[in-house]
C-alpha cells in the first residue's frame, strides 16, 4: 500500500486518536493475570497490540473483543497454560520483550517468534537479566536475536541497572518480578515511561520507589481485577500536533489523550520551538492523567533535543525531525543512539528521506542535525517497514510542494489503525470544528532538559 500526499490547506480541527500502544500491552497482560474479569475500554487494536492479546490467549487466558477498542479479558490468577505452538510477537517489540519477562516466570518452556524485522533487534537487554533472575532464555538467532526459548520458574528478586534506559526492558523485569521471591528493582540510567508502575499501582500490586529512579515490585502477588479506560495515545497525536504547529496559524484541538509526564516532552519541545502549546489534564481517576492538548502553529525555529528528554519523546523523534526540517535554523538530535535499533535504523531512515525531500541533514552516531528551512518538495519516500518513519514522512507530505508517496506504508497498521482516514482530514477537511477552551500553557523548557 502506499499514501499519496499533498500539500495541506489550512488546519482547523478538533480530533480524538486511538488508544495508547504501552498502555494497551501492559493493560492486557495484567488484567490477563489477575483474579477476576477486568473491562478493558479504549484499547488500541492494532497489529502489534493484538499480537499480545493473541500471546495472552495462545498462554489459556479468555479475552473477549465485543468491538474492536473493548477487550473483556478473564484473570487467570496468574495461573497461565502452556502454549500448544509457538507465540507469534509479529513485529512488536514490546509484545516480544513483555513476554519474555512474563514466561520467564512459567515453569513450562515457549518459543517467541518474530517477523524479519523483530528478529534483527536486540534481544540481550532482557536475555541477560532474566537470567541473572533464574530463568533460562536461548536466543536462537545470531547475536543474542529472536526466536526465543524461554524457561523459568523459580526466579529470585534482583537489584538491577539497565544500560539502556528502556521501559519495555523495566517492564519484563518488573513482570518476571511479580513471580520471583524477594523484590525486584529496576534502576534506570534515564527515567522512562513509567506505564507498567502505575499499572500495577492501579491493579493493586505493591510497589515502591525507594528514590528516584528506581522501582520495585514485590514477588508473589495478584493483581486485582479492575476495569480500566486507556487513554489516546500521545506518540499518535504527536504526527498531527507537529503539522498543526508547523503551519502558520494552524490550530488543533485533540481530546481524550495520555499526559502522562513521561510521555509529553513533545509538548515542550514544541513549545520551545516557538508553537503555542497549552495542555490541560481532566482526569487522573484511573492512574494515567488524560485531558486536553491544543496546538497554535507559528513559524518554527530549530532547538536541540538531547538528555533525559530523550526518552521521553524516544518515539516522537522521527516526526520532530521533520517539525527540525520545517523550521528556521538547526535542530540537533543527541543521545538518541536507541533510535538505530527501533523497528528500522531510524537515523539512517529520517537522512534518507529527508534529504530525498530536499532538506540538509548530517547523520551523527547517536542523533541528527538538520538544517532549515527547507523548501520540501514532494518525492517517492521509503517506510523501511517502520510505522512511525511511514507517518512522519506522510506529514513531512502535507508540507511539500507537489505530490509525495509513500511506499510500503501497510506498516502503519502497527500501530495507528485510522491514520489514512485522518491524513484525508488533514489534507481535505470536510467538517471544519474549531474550538477554544481556555486552558493553562505549559513552561518553556530549557534545551536538553525534560
Ligand atoms: C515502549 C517503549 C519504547 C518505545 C516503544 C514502546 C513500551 O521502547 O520506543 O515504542 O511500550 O515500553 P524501549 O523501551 O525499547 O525504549
Amino acid at each position: 500500500m502506499e499514501l499519496r500526499v499533498k500539500r495541506a490547506p489550512r488546519i482547523d480541527l478538533e480530533i480524538t486518536v486511538p488508544g495508547d500502544k504501552s498502555i494497551s500491552h501492559r493493560a492486557v497482560v495484567i488484567a490477563a493475570l489477575s483474579n477476576g474479569v477486568c473491562t478493558l475500554q479504549g484499547f488500541l487494536p492494532s497489529e502489534d497490540c493484538m499480537h499480545t492479546v493473541n500471546a495472552m490467549r495462545a498462554l489459556g487466558v479468555k479475552i473477549e473483543q465485543p468491538e474492536p477498542t473493548t477487550l473483556i479479558v478473564h484473570g487467570k490468577k496468574r495461573v497461565l497454560t502452556p502454549p500448544k505452538n509457538e507465540i507469534n510477537c509479529g513485529n512488536s517489540g514490546t509484545t516480544m520483550r513483555l513476554l519474555a519477562g512474563l514466561l520467564a516466570g512459567q515453569t513450562f518452556e515457549s518459543r517467541l517468534v518474530a517477523d524479519a524485522g523483530l528478529s534483527r533487534r536486540p534481544m540481550d537487554r532482557v536475555i541477560a537479566p532474566l537470567c541473572e533472575m533464574g530463568a533460562s532464555i536461548v536466543a536462537e538467532g545470531p547475536d543474542q536475536t529472536a526466536p526465543l526459548r524461554v524457561s523459568g520458574g523459580s526466579l529470585r528478586g534482583i537489584h538491577y541497572c539497565p544500560s539502556v534506559a528502556s521501559a519495555q526492558v523495566k517492564g519484563a523485569l518488573l513482570l518476571a518480578g511479580l513471580f520471583a521471591r524477594g523484590k525486584t528493582t529496576v534502576e534506570e540510567p534515564l527515567p522512562t515511561r513509567n506505564h507498567m508502575e502505575k499499572m500495577f499501582n492501579y491493579f493493586l500490586v505493591r510497589t515502591a520507589t525507594e528514590e528516584a529512579g528506581s522501582v520495585t515490585v514485590f514477588g508473589d502477588q495478584v493483581p486485582e481485577s479492575r476495569d480500566f479506560a486507556i487513554p489516546g495515545d500521545i506518540s499518535s497525536a504527536a504526527f498531527w500536533l507537529v503539522a498543526a504547529a508547523a503551519q502558520r496559524r494552524g490550530h488543533l484541538l485533540i481530546r481524550d489523550v495520555g499526559l502522562n509526564d513521561t510521555r509529553t516532552a513533545l509538548l515542550g519541545v514544541l513549545l520551545r520551538m516557538g508553537a503555542q502549546v497549552r495542555e490541560a489534564v481532566e482526569g487522573v481517576d484511573q492512574v494515567e492523567p488524560r485531558g486536553i492538548v491544543e496546538v497554535t502553529g507559528f513559524p518554527l525555529k530549530g532547538t536541540v533535543i538531547q538528555g533525559k528528554e530523550v526518552p521521553r519523546l524516544i518515539d516522537e523523534l522521527p516526526i520532530l525531525s521533520v517539525a527540525g526540517a520545517l523550521a528556521n535554523g538547526r535542530t540537533v538530535i543527541r543521545q538518541a543512539g536507541e533510535l538505530r535499533v527501533k523497528e528500522t535504523d531510524r537515523i539512517a531512515a529520517i537522512a534518507h528521506n529527508l534529504r530525498t525531500m530536499g532538506t540538509q541533514v548530517a547523520e551523527l552516531n547517536d542523533g541528527l542535525e538538520i538544517s532549515g528551512p527547507a523548501p520540501l518538495h514532494g518525492a517517492q519516500v521509503a517506510s523501511f517497514g517502520d510505522h512511525r518513519i511511514a507517518m512522519a514522512f506522510a506529514i513531512a507530505g502535507l508540507f511539500a510542494e507537489g505530490e509525495t508517496v509513500v511506499q510500503d506504508a501497510e506498516c502503519i497498521r502497527e500501530s495507528y489503525p485510522g491514520f489514512e482516514t485522518m491524513l484525508e482530514e488533514f489534507s481535505n477537511p470536510k467538517r471544519m470544528q474549531v474550538s477554544t477552551p481556555v486552558i493553562g500553557s505549559l513552561t518553556p523548557t530549557a534545551p536538553g532538559e525534560g
